[in-house]
């Protein structure tokens, strides 16, 4: 396997404190808040992949061994209200099994009751207390003040570690810091250091493979990327986009008119500057957006009028695979198909074992991409996997981040 891609430090501590940064001794008998994102998939009541819990035991151990007296909150989801499928009780199990402690939990209002004080307050050095949802509260979203405030009264210290939530200015991800000294935790630090680096010194050639099925959502990204890469891939429903405005007749397949205009400006800096745009030359197109439709693959030039396009072809798959072989740095975000249909998967799982035989260094990012590495088992081939979605996305754009940004605002 790879090692490890070069990180980049200056950003790392030119922003902010991490809580590698201060003396240990900083926390020693003192209530450390810390912000997690374990927003993980659910099903049946299942967590279905443990990752963003499994990459948070590192700072969670620091603190531990730094004897804090840790309080950790999380969202789950985008709850209605109480919602209790929402609930991190089972989060709190999983976290159990996994530090071998066990987790005490507060499923009391930390607004209307004192019950969460009281407990933070009785904790031991070493000791962990979760909290409840913290988006059962309205407020949270709107980054009120009053539960900003409720959390900072819960703790000496906050410290910022949800790196998936970096780009959400909520009350746990960036009012608290307006309340407590606040830290970056050590998951956050790799992410920015990695992606940061990733942006700044990739080595060449840097290709870039981004799917999924809408332009509009990715547009900022692919037009930072393309100052970037040498090449850029483009798969999944997106590339209908593309292939529309090459002038390709696509059928059913999802396409999006108001960017069909972007996607040529899109061809043309390429053109202009030197640098590779490769769309699909074959697709694998159905009578139905269903795992059962009538499938067949066809050249891009040949998809029916009657039919849409849910995967790439083969023979797409091996050129992007052949080009992934040479490349020094490869960034993924976005699967090639409905890879949730086990029928449209071949493209992505194709992507996947690409990666995994490259030589260079490759990064993925996106709830999609890392299941599908995952599930087809090439996973721990990956020289970095970002536990961010849309954060990593947007840290890549360039854009502020505030619950980093708040970060140097604070102490
Ligand atoms: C994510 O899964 O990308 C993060 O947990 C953020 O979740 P959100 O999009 O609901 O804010």
């Amino acid at each position: 396997m790879p090692t490890l891609l070069k990180e980049n430090k200056t950003q790392l501590n030119a922003t902010r404190t991490s809580i590698a940064d201060v003396p240990v001794s900083t926390f020693e008998g003192k209530r450390v808040l810390i912000r997690v994102d374990y927003n993980v998939p659910i099903i049946d009541g299942k967590i279905i992949d443990d990752e963003r819990i499994v990459k948070s035991i590192p700072t969670l151990r620091y603190l531990i061994d730094a004897k804090a007296k840790i309080i950790i909150v999380s969202h789950l989801g985008r709850p209605k209200l109480k919602d209790p499928e929402f609930s991190l009780q089972l989060i709190s199990k999983k976290l159990n099994d996994l530090l071998e402690i066990p987790i005490q939990f507060v499923s009391e209002s930390i607004m209307e009751s004192s019950i969460a004080q009281e407990r933070s307050k009785n904790l031991s050095n070493g000791d962990i207390l979760l909290l409840e949802n913290i988006r059962y509260y309205e407020e949270e979203t709107k980054n009120g003040d009053n539960l900003a405030i409720s959390l900072s009264k819960l703790c000496d210290y906050f410290v910022q570690d949800a790196f998936g939530c970096v780009h959400r200015a909520h009350s746990s991800t960036s009012g608290i810091t307006k309340y407590v000294p606040s830290f970056s935790g050590l998951l956050v630090d790799k992410e920015l250091s990695v992606l940061g680096g990733l942006m700044e010194t990739a080595e060449k050639p840097f290709i870039s493979i981004i799917g999924g099925s809408k332009v509009s959502s990715k547009i900022q990204i692919l037009d930072k990327l393309l100052t970037k890469v040498d090449t850029l891939m483009i798969g999944g429903g997106m590339s209908f986009t593309f292939l529309k405005a090459l002038g390709y007749s696509i059928g059913l397949s999802v396409y999006e008119e108001t960017y069909l205009d972007k996607a040529l400006e899109l061809i043309e800096y390429a053109k202009v500057n030197n640098k590779k745009i490769i769309l699909p030359v074959d697709v694998v197109v159905a009578d139905k957006f269903s795992n059962d439709a009538i499938k067949k693959t066809v050249k891009i030039d040949a998809i029916p009028d009657d039919m849409m396009g849910l995967d790439i072809g083969d023979v797409s798959t091996a050129m992007m695979a052949n080009e992934i072989q040479n490349a020094k740095t490869v960034l993924w975000n976005g699967p090639m198909g409905v890879y949730e249909f086990s029928e449209f998967a071949n493209g992505t799982n194709g992507i996947a074992h690409a990666m995994a035989e490259c030589e260079g260094q490759t990064v993925i990012g996106g709830g999609d991409v890392v299941s599908a590495c995952k599930q087809s088992g090439y996973i721990d081939k990956i020289t970095y996997c970002s536990t961010g979605g849309g954060a990593s996305l947007e840290f890549i754009q360039g854009k502020p981040l505030p619950g980093i940004e708040a970060l140097s605002q604070s102490n």
